[in-house]
């Protein structure tokens, strides 16, 4: 039996594929304000962003991660359980009458962003004020104790 060809069992191939990662087009996990946001604002704000609210607000990660009244139209980390990436992959979002049509690059970095578990700048900071927060309720609230103490 033959092992599959495993990227991370492989130093060579890991070397390779991240030499590739680094060449050219620079992949980095999507970040939503970066690679989602200018998609979704030239092609679905009209609907779902701005005056004109289709039940679903697309203009910030946790908007979308919200979801419609039925619920979320994400599911973090999985694009194929994720009605927005079928509604876009399917090509019925936004709609074909519309005259708007997303690229397959674009589909794709949708796709990479839901499955990269949907990074945000908006995320990176609740977490940074929610560490700061507790920190400071350590400091005030248990500065007597020894510290180092868990
Ligand atoms: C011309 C208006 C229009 C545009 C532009 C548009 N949508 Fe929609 N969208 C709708 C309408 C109307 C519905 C509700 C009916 C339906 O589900 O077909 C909907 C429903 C959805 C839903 C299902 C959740 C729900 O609230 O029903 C998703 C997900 C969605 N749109 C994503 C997108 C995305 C992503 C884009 C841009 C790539 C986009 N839409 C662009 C009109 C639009």
């Amino acid at each position: 039996m033959r092992h599959r060809t495993n990227v991370d069992s492989h130093p060579v191939f890991a070397a390779l594929f991240l030499a590739a990662c680094s060449v050219g087009a620079s992949w980095a996990e999507p970040l939503f304000e970066r690679d989602i946001l200018p998609v979704l604002a030239a092609n679905c704000f009209s609907c779902h962003g701005g005056r004109a609210m289709i039940g679903l607000d697309l203009r910030t990660a946790s908007s979308i991660l919200r979801g419609n009244h039925e619920g979320p139209v994400v599911v973090k980390g999985s694009a194929e359980k994720s009605l927005l990436f079928e509604k876009v992959s399917s090509r019925k979002m936004p709609p074909p009458a519309f005259n708007l049509q997303l690229t397959d690059q674009q589909i794709g970095t949708i796709k990479d962003w839901i499955n990269a578990g949907c990074p945000s700048e908006e995320e990176v900071a609740l977490k940074a004020r929610a560490k700061e927060q507790v920190e400071r309720f350590e400091k005030d609230a248990l500065h007597d104790r020894p510290s180092g103490v868990a």
